[in-house]
């Protein structure tokens, strides 16, 4: 079945003009699992994030953190911390974005949030609430990022299927980072995937009003 046929034909998600956008970044877009063999340059993830890094976050928080991983030797070194029905692909994309959230954000917060100048003093104290607030908005950038990702002609294969702690303890040992996800990022082969587009749930299965 067409991707554009599971999508009610009277829905708009953007302005008319816009729906070339909807379709590369949200109706048309697939989750990537095949990737052709290209290069993914540093510069088109360095623009991506230049834009997707004003997506809000508390506090202006911004706690997310990528650690970028190209090379053989460092694919295998994550391809070891990731379940096996993951591995293939993580040695197979042309580049892999570990995301990880800052857990020593508030570090940042004089420059990132001059109108609550006393938010940094007062999180340092408190650990777990950090923690917390790190996680949530790096969740949160990391959909930002997807759809930058998409929105620039890429394909993102996410995956948490994966032993964060492992990733951590290989590569993100004596920072603040904690790893969520891991990201495989390049042009899709074709449509990048052969599973067949799953539906979504409607508005008014997922809305209320009170
Ligand atoms: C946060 C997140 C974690 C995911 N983890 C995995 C994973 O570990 N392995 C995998 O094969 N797919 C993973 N997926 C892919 C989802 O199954 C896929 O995005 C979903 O089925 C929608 O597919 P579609 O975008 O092609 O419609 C993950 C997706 C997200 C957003």
């Amino acid at each position: 079945m067409a991707t554009t046929d599971l999508i009610d034909e009277t829905s708009t998600l953007l302005p008319s003009d816009d729906t070339a956008l909807a379709d590369l970044v949200f109706t048309g877009a697939r989750t990537v699992s095949r990737f052709v063999d290209d290069t993914v340059p540093e510069d088109l993830l360095r623009a991506v994030h230049d834009t997707v890094r004003w997506g809000p976050t508390a506090n202006n928080s911004t706690p997310l953190r990528l650690l970028v991983v190209r090379s053989r030797e460092a694919r295998e070194r994550l391809a070891a911390h990731v379940a096996e029905f993951n591995r293939e692909r993580v040695l197979a994309a042309p580049v892999t974005l570990v995301v990880a959230a800052d857990t020593d954000f508030h570090l940042h917060l004089p420059t990132l949030a001059p109108h609550a100048p006393t938010a940094g003093d007062r999180l340092a104290g408190v650990p777990e609430v950090r923690e917390r607030m790190a996680r949530e908005n790096a969740w949160l950038q990391t959909g930002y990022l997807v759809v930058g990702l998409r929105a620039a002609g890429l394909g993102v294969g996410p995956m948490t299927g994966i032993d964060a702690d492992g990733v951590d303890a290989e590569f993100l040992t004596g920072t603040g980072w904690r790893t969520l996800s891991v990201l495989n990022v390049g042009w899709p082969d074709g449509e990048g995937t052969d599973r067949p587009r799953a539906p979504r749930l409607s508005w008014d299965e997922v809305a209320r009003e009170v």
